[in-house]
């Protein structure tokens, strides 16, 4: 099952807007990875992780500069996806795409984009939007 794009989606600040496409679409190279070869998985995997990670750090500091009230909330949530999102990466780095990881990549990788984006982040959007 691949994380499809929807407009529904846009938040309305570019940057964020297009990171996260670019974030699906990585997320579905990986999704479509099963029974490539080893080297091509971890370079996936590694791309996407340091993507998220810098794609975390332009919200973090968009909403350090608007001093967005919920900053804290937002940051941690984004330090818990990240801890869970490296432990699915060793295991996929370990294991490859295969079906027993199914339910934690549909999870970490379909499941909390679309929520975190709908709720958490369009929220964010709101309040800085006009401030940035
Ligand atoms: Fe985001
Ligand atoms: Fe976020």
């Amino acid at each position: 099952m691949p994380l499809v794009w929807n407009d529904s989606l846009l938040t309305g600040i570019n940057i964020i807007d297009n990171q996260h496409k670019e974030l699906f679409k990585r997320i579905n190279e990986l999704l479509d990875s099963a029974g490539q070869s080893k080297e091509r998985v971890k370079e996936l995997t590694g791309f996407l992780q340091n993507y998220i990670i810098n794609h975390f750090g332009t919200e973090e500091r968009l909403m350090a500069k608007t001093n967005y009230p919920e900053y804290l909330a937002h940051k941690d949530s984004h330090d818990k996806y990240s801890q869970e999102f490296k432990g699915l990466k060793d295991s996929i780095d370990r294991e490859g795409v295969n079906i027993s990881l199914t339910v934690k990549m549909n999870n970490l990788l379909i499941d909390w984009w679309i929520n975190h984006i709908n709720k958490v982040d369009k929220k964010m959007a709101e309040f800085i939007r006009d401030k940035i």
